[in-house]
């Protein structure tokens, strides 16, 4: 049965991208952290490009390395960090190596990030007028007034209800959710060509998480952003994706249109990260998750990193890297699995899995 059944698949899972222009291409991206005398992998030869007005989703469990990914694009990695490979491009402008007010000036003009937990960028010392004008002049020259204004409308846009009164009032005012909503405005409010979002959602209940990820969707088709959206929600995938790679111990192990991969999982990993969601199907029931955990970065396999958890791994598996390759028949489609294609979704199931 196909999985769109369990599912629901929104609309701009298959729509068209409205301009083909390439916003954000990350290409065979390899970073460690130094502990002691070493550096641990944690990315390694991640790729993926990412269109103007098209939704990219980053998937994967706690620790696979999508922050990471994200904090690499915005040149807010931690100190310890070390990049090992590769080139990430923005509108065509490599970022790697860019000098730090270079960055700065990037950051929250042509590219701006939404975090999980909203208090971490908003400042409880300043008001949400103070904070909005400030990012709002850093980056467009506008007297106070002016900015004044726009902070209003985009505050409006973001369906914030008395949003010329929310600008006098302080972070800890408002809802989890109307911080939020203030986080995506303040994020839009330079018209940025690439926004990424690092779940926006979980830290908020059911409810205002649609609401949030339709007002994203909105902003996104009045102004044509690029959106990396990530998370370890399928559910989230499956409402605002157009695209999805899914990321596994650094790596991105399965890249497809959202709705290939909802339709035609290749990588047991996908497969197994399929069958843990909830069914909508009637069967209410949550299947198993995938046994074991993700390797820690210092006792990473030297094969598929997979493996260790991988009921179809074999000697080549355990020892050579298996490249991301296309799936007969779709140019979109890229799987990296030396036993792709598998005719063992069911099969996945009967060893347990
Ligand atoms: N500053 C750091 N020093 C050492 N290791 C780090 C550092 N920051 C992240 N890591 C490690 O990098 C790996 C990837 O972390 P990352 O935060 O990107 O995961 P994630 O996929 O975003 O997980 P989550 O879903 O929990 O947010 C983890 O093993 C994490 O412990
Ligand atoms: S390469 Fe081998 S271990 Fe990795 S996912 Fe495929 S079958 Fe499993
Ligand atoms: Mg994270």
């Amino acid at each position: 049965m196909s999985r769109l059944a369990t599912i629901p698949v929104s609309e701009t899972g298959a729509k068209a991208s409205p301009d083909q222009h390439c916003v954000l291409r990350v290409d065979d991206l390899s970073l460690g952290f130094r502990a002691d005398t070493e550096v641990l992998s944690i990315l390694d030869g991640v790729s993926f490009e990412l269109n103007a007005g098209r939704t990219l989703c980053l998937v994967g469990e706690s620790g696979c390395g999508k922050s990471v990914t994200s904090l690499s694009i915005m040149g807010l990695l931690a100190d310890n960090a070390e990049i090992l490979g590769g080139s990430i491009r923005l509108d065509g402008r490599e970022l790697l190596g860019l000098e730090r007010r270079s960055l700065e000036r990037l950051r929250g003009d042509a590219m701006a990030m939404v975090f999980q937990e909203p208090m971490t960028s908003l400042n409880p010392a300043f008001t949400i007028g103070d904070q909005m004008i400030e990012a709002i002049r850093c980056h467009r020259d506008l007297n106070a007034d002016k900015a004044r204004q726009h902070a209003v409308e985009m505050l409006i846009r973001a369906r914030i209800p008395a949003a010329e009164e929310r600008l006098n009032e302080y972070p800890h005012q408002l809802s989890g959710g109307m911080r939020q909503r203030v986080m995506i405005a303040m994020a839009l409010a330079n018209d940025p060509q690439l926004l990424i979002a690092d779940e926006p959602t979980t830290a908020l209940d059911v409810t205002i998480q649609a609401q949030i990820l339709e007002l994203i969707r909105r902003l996104q088709c009045d102004t044509g952003t690029a959106v990396l959206m990530i998370t370890h929600d399928l559910g989230v995938v499956a409402e605002t994706g157009d695209d999805v790679a899914v990321m596994y111990a650094g790596r991105i192990i399965e890249k497809a249109s959202v709705v290939e991969l909802f339709d035609d999982p290749q990588h047991p990993y996908t497969i197994g990260l399929l069958s843990s969601i909830p069914r909508l199907d009637g069967n209410l029931e949550r299947l198993p998750v995938i046994p074991g955990a993700v390797p820690t970065p210092n006792e990473m396999p030297s094969g598929c990193r997979f493996s260790t958890r991988c009921p179809f791994a074999d000697e080549r598996c355990l020892e050579q890297v298996p490249p991301l390759g296309e799936v007969a028949g779709s140019e979109t489609h890229a799987v990296a699995c030396w036993k792709a294609p598998l005719e063992h979704q069911l099969a996945y199931q009967e060893v347990g899995a």
